[in-house]
């Protein structure tokens, strides 16, 4: 059959659209220009950079300071101290050695930077705005073409880094997507920030982002349209998908004290080349796909992708998904994990994961006890991924079915000399996990 004019002109822009499209699949860019492209090419090589061969100095580094901390602390608490919620203005308490680096300073507000030297993990050195300017957000509006100064959205594109605050309790609806730029602080403390109702937060090719004590919820799909994506650039964008926060091709991510629930899509997600992120102090409920750490099985940068998930709460009403990986290495150490739905740690293409003094709660649901799922694979391939659980503490029947090298665990733990850290102490590791009251003059 001859092919018309006409439809071969058809299967042309048919074969294009594809040529186009695939390998930038979900990244929601319309209007792929120079500005896209040089940010694209910037994250490669940051990706690079950030990628650490030797991941067992970052998993000892990080035991060893959990260890350390609790030597110092001398924690003779019992499960009855660990229960009692002690009144939120008491001593100041810092129980893991993140907050231990600046929660019990009163001169918070006047230091707040010092909270840039304290991300440990994978996204150790994630420095976000240091020795930027301060810059107070008194505005919760949104305008995605002409962002007022005093707003978030004019904050986050601002170039050069920038340490960004708020004047006060707010709730931020955002109309699309919020676009961020590297070497940025957003810093919640001493305000009741929401960013709810609305789009997400995207943090899209770019290096060196802290995100600090803010609740975000509610988040939903967007059309997309023209946003102001960079102090002279605005970019055209697909529909959003309604995750909460959206790594994409991102470097140096640390994001500590959020409260985060009922987002449309994940929670967070980190795809298509992210690496040195440390989530930590999380309190996460009420949602079902958590976290999704790569989101294509044929995306073999991935495999550099390193993650640290560390004294996370995974609260009521979750499902799925705490994490889902792919390809590259997660260390997932001392969570509270009091519920899930279906299972706790899934993943596909020879992920590792290294699980370390967790306590895992299952639910009463007899098919639900196993922590993990391994997906797309038989047990003749799975069986050599390096899932392994050390010190983990398995509580109402919950089981963890590890795989690989039984070595490695040992091999990504802490000091010799010291002892590993205890599941049990977990509660009082992740006590403070989600958004904190911070008042001036006092510790947070
Ligand atoms: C912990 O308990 C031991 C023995 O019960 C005691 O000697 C030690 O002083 C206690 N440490 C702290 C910091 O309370
Ligand atoms: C971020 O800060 C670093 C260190 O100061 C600098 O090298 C880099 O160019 C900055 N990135 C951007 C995109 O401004
Ligand atoms: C694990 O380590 C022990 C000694 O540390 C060694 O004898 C054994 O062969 C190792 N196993 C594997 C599978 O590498």
């Amino acid at each position: 059959m001859a092919i018309s004019k006409n439809q071969s002109f058809s299967l042309f822009l048919f074969c294009l659209f594809f040529v186009v499209k695939i390998p930038r699949l979900q990244a929601h860019i319309a209007e792929y220009d120079d500005y896209w492209r040089e940010r694209e090419l910037q994250a490669k090589e940051n990706l690079e950079k950030a990628y650490n061969p030797n991941p067992e100095d970052v998993t000892k580094h990080f035991n060893d300071h959990v260890v350390r901390t609790l030597m110092e602390l001398g924690t003779n608490t019992t499960t009855r101290d660990l229960l009692q919620k002690t009144n939120k203005r008491a001593p100041c308490e810092s129980n893991n050695p993140i907050d231990r680096c600046w929660r019990c300073d009163p001169n918070w507000i006047r230091n707040r930077q010092r909270l840039a030297d304290c991300a440990l993990g994978f996204g150790r050195g994630t420095t976000g705005g240091k020795n930027g300017p301060i810059y107070v957000v008194t505005d919760p509006s949104d305008d995605v073409i002409d962002p007022k100064p005093g707003t978030l959205r004019h904050a986050v594109i601002q170039h050069g880094p920038l340490w960004i605050t708020f004047a006060r309790g707010m709730i931020i609806t955002l109309k699309e997507e919020l676009l961020m730029t590297s070497n940025k602080t957003i810093d919640g403390r001493g305000a009741n920030v929401h960013i709810c109702y609305g789009a997400g937060i995207t943090v899209q090719f770019v290096n060196n982002v802290i995100i600090h004590n803010v609740h975000i919820h509610h988040i939903l799909p967007k059309n997309g349209g023209i946003v102001k994506d960079g102090a002279s650039h605005f970019g055209l964008r697909t529909r959003s998908d309604g995750d909460g926060i959206s790594l994409f091709g991102a470097t140096h991510i640390w994001l500590d004290h959020l409260s985060m629930y009922k987002c449309s899509d994940g929670i967070i997600d980190a795809i298509m080349g992210c690496t040195a992120i440390t989530i930590s102090n999380c309190h996460f409920t009420d949602h079902n796909d958590v976290f999704l750490f790569g989101a294509s099985d044929a995306y073999l940068p991935d495999k550099k992708m390193q993650i640290t998930v560390a004294f996370n709460h995974f609260g009521k009403k979750l499902v799925q998904r705490m994490p889902r990986v792919r390809l590259g290495f997660v260390h997932v150490v001392n969570n509270e994990y009091t519920y899930w739905l279906m299972y706790a740690i899934g993943g596909s293409s020879n992920p590792t994961i290294i699980s370390q003094g967790n306590r895992y709660r299952a639910p009463h649901n007899l098919a639900a006890k196993e922590v993990c799922k391994r997906e797309y694979a038989m047990p003749e391939e799975w069986k050599n991924w390096n899932w392994r659980s050390e010190g983990d503490l398995m509580l109402n029947g919950a089981t963890f079915i590890q795989s690989g090298d039984p070595n490695a665990s040992k091999k990504f733990g802490a000091d010799q000399i010291l002892p590993f850290n205890p599941a049990h102490k977990v509660p009082f590791l992740v006590k403070w996990s989600g958004t904190l009251i911070c008042v001036p003059h006092k510790p947070c």
